[in-house]
C-alpha cells in the first residue's frame, strides 16, 4: 500500500448485490487503480445469525479508515421490517451526512432506449437528490393502532439548510461538469409548507449562479416530460423521496435499473458509493443479475478517488460491451453475471 493508496470498505450486502460488488470489484483490480478493499459483511444474513446490523463505532470507522465506501444492495424477504436496512444503508447516508445522492442518467446505445425518436446520446442528465431529510426522517408514529380509529403520522422534514445545501451543490455541480440548467422538481402547489421552502431558496440560490438558467417544474409533470421528451433535462435537484421515485423512472430510460449508478456524496469527506438498483431477491444466485450498474459505480467511485484514468477506461469498456452485446439478458445480450463482468475486467486490463 503506497502513500497514494485509497482504502475503500467493501459491503456487498444481499441478494444480487453480492454478486454484482464481486464484479466490480475485479474490475477495478483491473484497471490496476491503487485502491485497498476491506469487506464487511454487514448484511441480512449477518443480522439474523448475531442481530448486528451495523456495529455501534461502525460510522465513526468508515469516516476515520477509509476514503469511500461501495455498497451493493439491502434488502430481504426474510428480515421484513428492512431494520438492517435502514440501519445499515440509511445509516451512511444521514449519520454521515451523506446530503447529495447524485444518479447520473445516460443512454448508453440506441438498442437501450426505450423511447421512439430519442437516440441515446439525447438521453443525458443528472439527478441530485436531497440524501439526508423527507419523509425519510423517521419522525412520526402510530396511535390506536389495530382499532378502527388508528391515526398514522410520518412527517416530512425540510430544513432551510437541508435545501440549501443540496440546491447549491446541484448549481456547483452544473458548473463543474459544464451543464446549462438547474432544474427543480417539487409539490409546492400542494405540499405548501415544505416545499414552498424549496421555492423559496431556489430562487435565492438560482440568482447567486447567473450563468446557470434555472427552472421549475411539478414533479407530475416531471414524469410526464421524462417520458415523453427527455432532451430537455441536464441538471434536476430535488427532494429524497421523489429523487428516489424518478430515478427508477429515469432509470427505464437508461436500460433499466440493471444500468443506473449512484454516489452518495458530501464533498471532502468519506462517501458512499452504489448502484441504483435494490436485492433483487427473485434474481439472486442465479449469476443473471446485471453487474453493469455496480461497475458504472464503481468507475464513479475512482472518479471521485481522483483515478480519472481508471474511471474513462471503465465506462469506455461499458460502452463497448452495450455496443457489442456482452451483456446479460435484461440489456439484450445472453452472458451471466460473471461473464459480463469478466469482459469488462479483460477489455479494462487489456
Ligand atoms: P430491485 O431494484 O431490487 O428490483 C426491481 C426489478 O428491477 C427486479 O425485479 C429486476 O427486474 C430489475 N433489476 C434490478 N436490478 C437489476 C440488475 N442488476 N439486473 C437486472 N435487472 C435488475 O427493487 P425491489 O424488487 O423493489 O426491491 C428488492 C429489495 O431491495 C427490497 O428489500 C428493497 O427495499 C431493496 N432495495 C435496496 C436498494 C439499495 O440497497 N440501494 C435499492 C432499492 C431497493
Ligand atoms: C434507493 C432505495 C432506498 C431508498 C431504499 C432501499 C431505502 O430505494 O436507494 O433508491 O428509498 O432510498
Ligand atoms: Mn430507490
Amino acid at each position: 500500500m503506497t502513500e497514494n493508496t485509497k482504502r475503500v470498505a467493501v459491503v456487498p450486502g444481499d441478494g444480487i448485490g453480492k454478486e454484482v460488488i464481486a464484479q466490480a470489484v475485479n474490475v477495478i483490480r483491473a484497471a490496476r487503480a491503487a485502491v485497498d478493499f476491506t469487506e464487511f459483511d454487514w448484511s441480512a444474513d449477518r443480522y439474523l445469525k448475531d442481530g448486528t446490523t451495523i456495529p455501534p463505532d461502525g460510522f465513526s470507522m468508515l469516516s476515520r479508515d477509509f476514503d469511500a465506501i461501495f455498497v451493493g444492495a439491502l434488502g430481504d424477504p426474510r428480515v421484513p421490517s428492512n431494520i438492517h436496512a435502514k440501519d445499515i444503508l440509511l445509516g451512511m447516508r444521514f449519520k454521515m451526512d451523506l446530503f447529495a445522492n447524485v444518479r447520473p442518467v445516460k443512454c448508453l446505445d440506441d438498442s437501450l432506449c426505450p423511447l421512439k425518436n430519442v437516440r441515446a446520446g439525447e438521453i443525458d442528465f443528472v439527478v441530485v437528490r436531497e440524501n439526508t431529510e423527507g419523509p425519510y426522517v423517521d419522525v412520526g408514529g402510530v396511535f390506536k393502532q389495530g382499532t378502527p380509529d388508528e391515526v398514522a403520522v410520518q412527517e416530512d422534514v425540510n430544513t432551510r439548510k437541508g435545501v440549501e445545501r443540496v440546491i447549491r451543490y446541484a448549481f456547483d455541480y452544473a458548473r463543474r461538469y459544464g451543464r446549462k440548467k438547474v432544474l427543480m422538481s417539487d409539490k409546492s402547489n400542494v405540499m405548501t409548507y415544505a416545499h414552498g421552502l424549496w421555492q423559496r431558496v431556489f430562487k435565492e440560490v438560482a440568482g447567486d449562479y447567473s450563468d446557470i438558467a434555472s427552472q421549475h417544474m411539478y414533479v407530475d409533470a416531471l414524469c410526464m416530460h421524462m417520458v415523453r421528451d427527455p432532451r430537455q433535462f441536464d441538471v434536476i435537484v430535488t427532494n429524497n423521496m421523489f429523487g428516489d421515485i424518478i430515478t427508477d423512472l429515469a432509470a427505464a430510460l437508461q436500460g433499466g435499473l440493471g444500468m443506473a449508478a449512484s454516489g452518495n456524496i458530501h464533498p471532502g469527506r468519506t462517501s458512499m458509493f452504489e448502484p441504483v438498483h435494490g436485492s433483487a431477491p427473485p434474481f439472486a444466485g442465479k449469476n443473471i443479475a446485471n453487474p453493469f450498474g455496480a461497475i458504472l459505480t464503481a468507475a464513479t467511485m475512482l472518479e471521485y478517488l481522483g483515478f480519472e484514468a481508471a474511471a474513462a477506461k471503465i465506462n469506455a469498456a461499458v460502452v463497448e460491451a452495450v455496443r457489442q452485446k456482452k451483456t446479460t439478458q435484461d440489456v439484450g445480450g445472453d452472458l451471466g453475471t460473471r461473464e459480463a463482468g469478466q469482459w469488462i475486467a479483460e477489455r479494462v486490463a487489456g
